[in-house]
């Protein structure tokens, strides 16, 4: 009977069925054959651990973990380096089965090409096919380091729930820089079209209004997700963005209305921002800020321990409401994240992804940081380019 209700099928969370390296990092050769499971690699310092999550991470748009250019990947050691890279994977997707490859073109070694199912794949499609929310030793410092980081942090968090968040940062961007350029020319003394400057500048008020408000939305959501979920091992965090659009928006403004003040803000700042050599107001400037709930302090005033823990419930947190909102969860990247934590987070961290269904990547030097997953996650020894089902 048409209309009947069979089981609903809810989209599969992304996971990666196969991984082939070829000329990869310290990487000759791979090639894994892998299930749903959360995947746990432990192994030596200098093993490839950090090299296999970043190819998982090139499935995603961006330009991965390490924020690594084509050459940088390279195989460059050993008697015959590679003159090409490639990573190849397999993977159920909420579109079903796909393959991906993504490596250096022959044709201009320093360029990353990717092939999704064969044909060119935009950012776009890889941030709907392969949410990810990553953590690497890089963010145990975001409370305490620069405001810039937090901000790429922010909107990877922001992208791996709305896959267009990707594209209008890089038209926000693109506009910015020939905005500047323009000023820097007005700055010297040349004559340049005030028609073409208020263009960019349309640009960037449109692009940057959605920017705001997609960040707006995103962390209304995982605050609501914060908020909903049991007291568990990892702390709870009360957030709060810091930027001149997201606080129009927060206030009742329309995207519409805050898109028109930003227009009207560039085009006042054109001379200060000339002569500052780049734009000192906008979404580009904007700030995370978290507090630790349970100790009523800011994330930057926690032990170093504390802030890590904070991180990484911020991270679990917004896989679980994206998993909420679309039903299927992010891949989820963490690399080194349990080496400082106690047995009782371990065990936390594992309950946590094993009901998120997510498959996530863990690195760790020791088997014994992954025992909590037990058959729950597979289990691999890195060592020396090479991994080895355990
Ligand atoms: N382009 C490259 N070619 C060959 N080896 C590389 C390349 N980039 C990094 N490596 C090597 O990969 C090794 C493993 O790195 P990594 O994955 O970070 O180790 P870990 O297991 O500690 O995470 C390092 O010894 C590094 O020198
Ligand atoms: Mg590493």
């Amino acid at each position: 009977m048409i209309g009947a209700s069979g089981p609903v099928s809810a989209p599969a969370s992304p996971a990666v069925t196969r991984l082939k390296l070829t000329g990869f990092r310290n990487y000759a050769r791979l090639d894994l054959t892998l299930d749903a499971r959360p995947v746990a690699l432990f192994g030596p310092n200098g093993a490839g651990k950090t090299n296999l999550v970043e190819a998982v991470s090139f499935l995603g748009p961006g330009r991965g973990v390490r924020a690594a250019g084509a050459e940088a990947v390279r195989m460059k050691t050993g008697g015959a380096p590679a003159s090409v890279w490639a990573v190849y994977a397999e993977a159920m997707t909420r579109d079903g089965a796909v393959s991906l490859a993504t490596g250096s073109d022959p044709a201009e070694p320093s360029r990353r090409r990717t092939r999704l199912d064969g044909a060119a794949a935009t950012q776009g499609e890889l941030a709907r096919l392969f949410p990810m929310v990553w953590l690497t030793p890089r963010e145990d410092r975001l409370w305490a380091g620069p405001r810039a980081d937090r901000l790429k942090f922010l909107d990877r968090l922001v992208l791996a729930g709305a896959p267009d968040h990707a594209g209008a940062a890089l038209a926000y961007d693109k506009a910015q820089r020939e905005r500047q350029r323009l000023l820097d020319r007005l700055d010297e003394g040349a004559r340049v079209d005030p028609a073409w400057l208020d263009a960019l500048e349309a640009e960037m008020a449109r692009h940057g209004a959605a920017l705001a408000a997609a960040r707006v939305e995103a962390l209304a959501r995982l605050q609501a997700e914060i908020d909903a979920r049991p007291d568990s091992a990892f702390p709870k965090a009360d957030l709060a963005l810091d930027g001149v659009l997201e606080a129009r928006l927060a206030h009742g403004h329309t995207a519409g209305e805050a898109e028109d003040w930003f227009a009207g803000a560039l085009k006042s700042g054109r001379r200060r921002d000339g002569a500052a050599g780049r734009a000192l107001t906008g979404p580009h400037r904007t700030d995370l800020a978290a507090r630790h709930r349970g100790k009523d302090q800011p994330a930057a005033d926690c032990s170093t321990g504390e802030q890590k823990a904070l991180v990484l419930g911020l991270a679990l947190a917004q896989a679980g409401a994206v998993r909420r909102s679309q039903g299927a969860a992010p891949v989820l990247i963490l690399d080194e994240a349990c080496a400082h934590l106690d047995a009782a987070r371990r065990e936390g961290l594992a309950e946590a992804i094993l009901a998120l269904e997510a498959q996530a990547w863990l690195t760790g030097v020791e088997a014994s940081l992954f025992t909590a997953f037990g058959a729950g996650a597979q289990h691999y020894r890195i060592e020396a380019g090479t991994a080895e089902g355990a």
